[in-house]
């Protein structure tokens, strides 16, 4: 059951720390940003609507978040506030007062570099909070090094006392392991009362959101805190040793997840596999492999030692030959790429054709059963169904200009060594002998030779 719910995202931050120019929300991690992974966490619970407060980078953080949030919840109402100064967490919260003014219930609210919290975790809060009808719960863990953090300090019968920020904590306060994961849900009614009470008067000169559930607590509020066993979901990405340190759990997340949907990974451990990624049962990954973007493979593939796949889109039974490189292409069910073949812009490999050694496709088609398997370069080219390229072919498909594209028929026997001069069409069931260098247009069923290629016989 999905419990209603409205979310706030704080993105405003600079993240001095990150020493970059790029707002620390938009780093990219594992395959989507640090936003983008927050946005995945909150678009599973489902919510009523979702609020970003941006501030640092506004322009471009709000850009990434619509274009992100319409592709993972596109049904799902989202607003963007600027915060145009930052003066802090609950500042920022403020700042969307007039948004949330006539939305009522539960606010989650999330911070835009924790992106390793699972929406189980978010839903369990939720459920904690509504369950003990709290006005405020917030999610808290122990950390061997809790230094950066706020503590949580307890009152003496264990119940929350207050949040002390690193910056104004005593050495004792300090020694204090439980920290604030600076997730909360609130109830909304009377939230923004609450915030308006709060002062800037600590050791940042900020406005701190964990001051309104010290605020709560003094009206005789009820504010509860859930402690977290999993530290490393609550780890916030301040640096870029974080943000490394996060990548990787996210990697190994997506492996785990891929093998008990029934995928191989004979070494986990040097699989990089980014969040998007989706693979079918029975595929087998070798070591060392890379898959990113928005690449999809189908069932029982092999994909071997030292393949990168970016944005690839593999059927069944395909396999990837090792140290290949495939950028934006297709591979059709039983197709075989490389090894060291690279794919990339568009270039589709049909069912069951071959692409071997050495073997450049770009922005070509190769038909059913077509195989091209040694040192060739295939560029605009479109090779029907049954075709065999030589080695060393070559389509020249650039006159200094312009690109051209090449034509090549079913049942086509490129020789080794020809040379493709586009734009040039080569007919069903020619033949090229090796070395010719093919200039003009090629009719079905005839033998081409030599430079520039001349017919040489007409083929029954
Ligand atoms: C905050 C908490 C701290 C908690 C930690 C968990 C406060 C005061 N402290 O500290 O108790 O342990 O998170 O990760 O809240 N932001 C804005 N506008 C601002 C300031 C911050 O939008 O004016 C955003 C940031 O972009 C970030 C989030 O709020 O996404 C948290 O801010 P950050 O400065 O990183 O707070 P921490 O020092 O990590
Ligand atoms: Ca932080």
């Amino acid at each position: 059951m999905s419990i209603p719910v409205t979310v706030v995202i704080l993105a405003a931050g600079e993240g001095t720390r990150m020493k970059s120019r790029l707002p620390k929300v938009l780093h990219p991690v594992a395959g989507d940003t640090l936003l983008g992974h927050v946005a995945r966490s909150a678009a599973a619970l489902d919510p009523k609507q979702v609020v970003v407060v941006v501030g640092h980078g506004a322009e471009a953080v709000h850009e990434a978040f619509a274009a992100r949030w319409k592709a993972l919840a596109p049904h799902i109402p989202f607003s963007v506030v600027v915060q145009s100064e930052r003066r802090g967490t609950a500042h920022a919260l403020r700042v969307t007062e007039e948004v949330l003014a006539a939305v009522t219930g539960t606010l989650l609210v999330l911070s835009g570099d924790v992106p390793l919290l699972r929406p189980a975790t978010l839903r369990h809060l939720l459920a904690v909070h509504a369950a003990t009808g709290a006005a405020a719960t917030v999610l808290s863990t122990h950390l061997a090094t809790p230094t950066g953090y706020g503590r949580i300090r307890r009152t003496s019968d264990g119940g929350f006392d207050r949040i002390i920020e690193e910056r104004d904590a005593t050495p004792a306060e300090k020694a204090i392991t439980e920290i604030n994961a600076g997730v909360y849900t609130f109830q909304l009614d009377g939230l923004f009362d609450v915030l308006a009470r709060i002062s800037n008067d600590n050791a940042q000169g900020e406005y701190y959101l964990p001051d309104a559930l010290r605020l709560l607590r003094q009206d005789g509020r009820r504010v509860e805190v859930l402690l977290h066993p999993e530290a490393e979901e609550v780890c916030g990405v301040n640096t870029r040793a974080e943000l490394a340190a996060a990548g990787a759990i996210l990697r190994r997340r997506k492996v785990a997840e891929l093998m008990a949907a029934g995928v191989t990974f004979l070494d986990p451990a040097t699989a990089y596999v980014e969040v998007e990624v989706e693979i079918g049962m029975d595929t087998v990954v070798y070591p060392n492999v890379h898959l990113e973007g928005q690449t999809v493979i189908g069932e029982d593939c092999r994909i071997h030692t030292g393949a990168r796949l970016v944005n690839a889109c593999l059927g069944n039974s395909v396999t990837v030959r090792d140290y290949s490189l495939v950028f934006d292409s297709r591979l059709d069910d039983r197709a075989t790429v490389g090894p060291f073949a690279h794919l990339r812009l568009n270039a589709h490999v049909q069912e069951g054709a071959v692409v071997g050694n050495f073997v450049e496709v770009k922005q070509s088609s190769l038909g059913p059963g077509t195989k091209a398997m040694h040192l060739s370069y295939l560029g605009d080219a479109t090779l029907g169904a049954g075709v065999n390229v030589g080695a060393g072919t070559i389509t020249c498909n650039y006159d200094g200009r312009q690109k051209h594209r090449t034509i090549v028929e079913d049942g086509v026997k490129i020789g080794s060594d020809t040379m493709l001069v586009a734009p040039v069409r080569v007919g069903a069931g020619a033949v090229t002998g090796a070395g010719a260098v093919v200039t003009e247009d090629v009719p079905p069923a005839t033998l081409v030779v030599g430079v520039p290629a001349k017919v040489k016989k007409v083929l029954s």
